[in-house]
Order: structure tokens, then C-alpha cells, then sequence
């Protein structure tokens, strides 16, 4: 039997899709890359997942995995050659137990991350990791890039909510470590391994996460400053005296609310006056346990110090859900208004919180003094160093002059970053778009001891080929 049709009766033909059926599985969430695959496939089981693994390795096929397809480095994309099987964990969907005593649920990997959101808070828990794209994208995807978002400050990348995985490795092996122990020091972690791996070391097919008591109350602000130095000082500011209920600490320069607002002219700032126009807006949440007065007088107390030290000049605290998530909505969107303002270029990095403003500033005039009329539009979570420090096409600067100066952009950022001891992927991972900059930066000694790793769990490289390494 050909490979195909050995799939088919393994799955189901309607589970083997080809043609115009596949063509939403071969490019990715910005439409910069286009790929080619000889199928996608939809298994439903662990043991359909490694048939699969099994089949390819006998005929030493590549393997693009891919979750929700949300990604923006082009790992889930395969390459244009058509000799690639994709493997789709839409159907690896359900959550399998549930642990109110260990705090844990665990689940498998095609579950979208809003939905183990929703059924956590179901159960009186919380799962914390959030981010802009959580009602498409996986947990599966969520853990291969080690995504973070914006509660990272207060719970830690998903890596650090990951205590156990389900993988299929690339012989097409189960490997069962779904323990759900907290600590377990025996021997190398091979989960932490897994995540973050961006599907070159196996596939993910089920995870053991960490819950956390639900918060009972959230007080969100919104806060207009004068730059980025103000926003570090304010961060340092609350996290120096309610330490962990900042739960989320989020910056946007002001080109990024205003592309928001034209984009989507139902949303406002909720400013008037100068406030409008000032450089730099921060987005802080504080939640917990407490009661929410006692935390919205201490929220007002320490903006009212901030204000009178000119730190910053305005703030607005939500009054009602509505108009948090009115808030929320404005930050959340950033990324979508830069898709439909055109191809930009996007730089994830993460810096040490103290060097951002010297960054943010140098960096800003550098680029207009080299690509007069580029549109900087930075925004990201300052509460983990990590900015996205994207900048776009304008009218002066137009999409295809942006696109042919790519390559000269990233080397001039990233090479400032490089040199103030940052990372260029704080959050996206590498996929496709930044192996040649993890070549730049990392030393001959780290990219040797990436190969051993990957050679070592991929010998016949059937997995993901052509990403990260
Ligand atoms: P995919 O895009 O399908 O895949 C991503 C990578 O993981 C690929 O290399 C793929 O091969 C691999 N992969 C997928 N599933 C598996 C599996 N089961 N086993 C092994 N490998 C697998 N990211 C952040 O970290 N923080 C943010 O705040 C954030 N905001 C975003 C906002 C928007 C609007 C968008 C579009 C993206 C954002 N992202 C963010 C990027 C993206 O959503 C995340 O990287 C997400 O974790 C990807 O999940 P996915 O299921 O879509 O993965
Ligand atoms: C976000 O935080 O919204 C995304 O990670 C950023 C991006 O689009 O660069
Ligand atoms: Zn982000």
C-alpha cells in the first residue's frame, strides 16, 4: 500500500486531506510563507500519532506538526519540495483528567488554549497562560514554542506550568511522563527539553499543567507616560510594594493605539486632553485573593504617588468588567492592526528591564535617521524585558521597500540587542524565520550542542526539518 492510502485506512479518508482540503494547513497566520505538503493528517489518538511517526520514519518522510497554525516564526508551515506530511492535532482535542487535590489538569495537545482556559475557571481554577491568539491556538503549539503572554510576570512561561508531557518521538515511540509530581529530580528533564523544541524533537500529543486558585478580584489601568523610562520606574514602583498581585504589566507606544483605534474605530482611548497624545501607555492588572476595595485604594494610592512624581500623566482605572476588557481589547489587537496595515517586521526581543529605555531611545532614532519614513511601533510585556519592537510599512516607506530592507533591519536591531545582552526570540521561538539570526548569535560551542541534542532524537531529521537548527 502507498503511504497514503496506508493513512487512510489508519484514520479514515476523511482524516487525510489533500488539494485545496490542505491548502489552509500550508501557510501561516501572517501569509508570509507557502508551503507544499504531500497531506495533512488528523489523528485522534496517541497510538494514531505514533502509526503515523512509524510510517514516515520508514520512509524517512518529514513531519511538520502543527496545532492552531498561530504561530509567527513559519515553524508550523512546511517546506515548497511536497514531500512533507503534516500532522494536525485538531482532533487531539479533549481534556483527560482533571486533579482538584494536585492542582493539576491534564490534557491533550490539540485542546485550544481558551477552552482549558474556560473549563478551568469552570472548576473554580486557573489556568494563567493567555495570549491574543488563545481561542485559536493549541496547547500543543503553546508548549513546542514555550509561549508566553501576558501573565508571564506573576506565573512564569509554559514551561514553568508544565509537570508533565506525552510525546511520540521520532521512531514513532510513546514516551508516557505525564506524572503530575512537582518535584523530580531523577536525571536529565527531558520534558523541559521537549518544550520549547518547535516539533524538531517529537511530537506533543498530551501535557500535565499546573492550576492556581481563581483570583477573586482584578483591578486594571490603564496609564499615559512621557516614555519608556517613566513605565520601567512605575513598574518598579508596584511591584516594589504589591510585589506578586501585579499580575500583568503591558506597554504600548502611542502609534500602536492609534493604528488600534483607525483599524477598529469602535475602539476608544479612554483619554482626553494631552493624555491622548502621550508617547508611552502602560496596561497593569493587579488580582489576588484580596478584596477589591483594599486593592483599588492601594491601585489609586500608588498611581496618585507615580502622578505626583511625574512619573506619569494620566491613569484611568476600570470601573466595570465592560470596560476591562475594553482595555485588554485595545492592547490585544495591536497585532492585528499591524496585519492589516501590511507586511511589517516583527523583532521579539527580551532585554534586561533596566536597559529598555536607553534601547527604546537610541534605537528609534537610529532606524528613522537610516530608513527615513519607517513606522516604529513597539509594544510588548515590560514586566519580562520582552518588547515586540515591530516596525511597519507608511506611506513614506512602503511595504515592498520594508520587505527589501528585511535582512538590513534585523541585523541593526538585533545586533543592538545582542550587544545590551538581550535574546532575538523573547516569546515566538524560531521556526523558519530566525535560523539564520540563531546562527548569528549563538557561539559555535551552544549551536554544537544544539546539533548532539537533535541528532540525538531525530537521527533521519523527519522532524520538522529545516526549523530552529
Ligand atoms: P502552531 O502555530 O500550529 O505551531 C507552532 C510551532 O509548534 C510549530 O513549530 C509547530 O511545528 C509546533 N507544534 C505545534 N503543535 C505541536 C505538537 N503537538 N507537538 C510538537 N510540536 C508542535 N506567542 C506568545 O508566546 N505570546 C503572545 O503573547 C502571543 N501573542 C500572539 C498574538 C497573535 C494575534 C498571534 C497570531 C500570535 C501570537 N503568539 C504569541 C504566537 C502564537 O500564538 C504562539 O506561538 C502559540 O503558542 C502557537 O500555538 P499554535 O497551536 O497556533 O501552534
Ligand atoms: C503579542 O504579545 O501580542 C504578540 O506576541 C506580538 C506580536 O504580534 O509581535
Ligand atoms: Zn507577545
Amino acid at each position: 500500500m502507498d503511504l497514503l492510502s496506508n493513512f487512510r485506512s489508519m484514520l479514515g479518508a476523511a482524516n487525510v486531506l489533500t488539494g485545496n482540503d490542505a491548502a489552509p494547513y500550508l501557510t501561516d497566520w501572517r501569509g508570509v510563507y507557502q508551503g507544499a505538503a504531500q497531506c495533512v493528517v488528523r489523528p485522534a489518538t496517541t497510538e494514531q500519532v505514533a502509526g503515523i511517526v512509524a510510517l514516515c520514519a520508514n520512509s524517512e518522510i518529514p513531519i511538520v506538526p502543527q496545532g492552531g497554525n498561530t504561530g509567527l516564526v513559519g515553524g508550523a508551515t512546511p517546506d515548497a519540495s511536497g514531500k512533507a506530511v503534516v500532522v494536525s492535532t485538531s482532533r487531539l482535542s479533549r481534556v483527560r483528567g482533571f486533579d482538584p487535590e494536585n492542582n493539576t489538569v491534564t490534557v491533550q495537545a490539540g485542546c485550544v488554549l481558551q477552552t482549558l482556559q474556560e473549563y478551568c475557571r469552570d472548576r473554580d481554577r486557573l489556568f494563567p497562560l493567555s495570549l491574543a491568539a488563545e481561542g485559536s491556538c493549541t496547547i500543543g503549539g503553546n508548549l513546542a514554542s514555550n509561549a508566553g503572554g501576558s501573565q508571564v510576570l506573576r506565573y512564569g512561561t509554559i514551561r514553568e506550568l508544565t509537570l508533565g508531557l506525552e510525546v511520540v518521538t521520532a521512531d514513532g515511540e510513546i514516551w508516557n511522563g505525564l506524572g503530575g509530581l512537582r518535584k523530580d529530580n531523577t536525571g536529565y528533564d527531558l520534558k523541559s527539553l521537549f518544550v520549547g523544541s518547535e516539533g524538531t524533537l517529537g511530537i506533543i500529543t498530551a501535557a500535565t499543567l499546573k492550576l492556581f486558585p481563581l483570583p477573586r478580584m482584578t483591578q486594571t489601568a490603564l496609564v499615559a507616560t512621557n516614555g519608556m523610562a517613566s513605565c520601567v520606574q512605575l513598574l518598579i514602583r508596584l511591584q516594589t510594594q504589591i510585589g506578586s498581585s501585579l499580575t500583568a504589566f503591558e506597554v504600548m507606544a502611542n502609534e500602536c493605539l492609534k493604528l488600534v483605534t483607525s483599524q477598529f474605530p469602535q475602539q476608544h482611548l479612554p483619554f482626553d486632553g494631552s493624555s491622548v497624545d502621550a508617547s508611552w501607555f502602560a496596561l497593569l492588572e493587579l488580582s489576588g485573593s484580596q478584596d477589591r476595595e483594599g486593592l483599588g485604594e492601594c491601585l489609586e494610592t500608588m498611581l496618585g504617588d507615580a502622578l505626583e512624581a511625574g512619573e506619569i500623566c494620566d491613569a484611568n482605572i476600570a470601573t466595570s468588567v465592560e470596560q476591562e476588557r475594553a482595555f485588554w481589547n485595545l492592547r490585544e489587537s495591536i497585532t492585528l492592526a499591524q496585519a492589516k496595515g501590511g507586511k511589517g517586521i516583527k523583532h521579539d526581543i527580551a532585554l534586561p528591564i533596566s536597559k529598555i529605555p536607553e534601547f527604546v531611545e537610541e534605537m528609534g532614532r537610529n532606524l528613522s535617521t537610516t530608513f527615513p519614513g519607517l513606522s516604529v511601533m513597539p509594544f510588548g510585556h515590560l514586566g519580562d524585558g520582552n518588547l515586540h519592537y515591530n516596525v511597519g510599512p507608511s506611506p513614506r516607506f512602503a511595504e515592498d521597500a520594508l520587505q527589501r530592507s528585511h535582512d538590513r533591519i534585523y541585523v541593526m536591531v538585533h545586533d543592538a540587542v545582542h550587544a545590551l545582552g538581550g535574546s532575538i526570540s523573547a516569546e515566538h521561538g524560531i521556526g523558519q524565520l530566525k535560523r539564520g539570526e540563531l546562527k548569528r548569535y549563538k557561539t559555535a560551542h551552544e549551536l554544537a550542542m544544539m546539533r548532539s541534542i537533535k541528532a540525538a532524537f531525530d537521527p533521519m531529521n523527519i522532524l520538522n526539518p529545516g526549523k530552529v537548527i
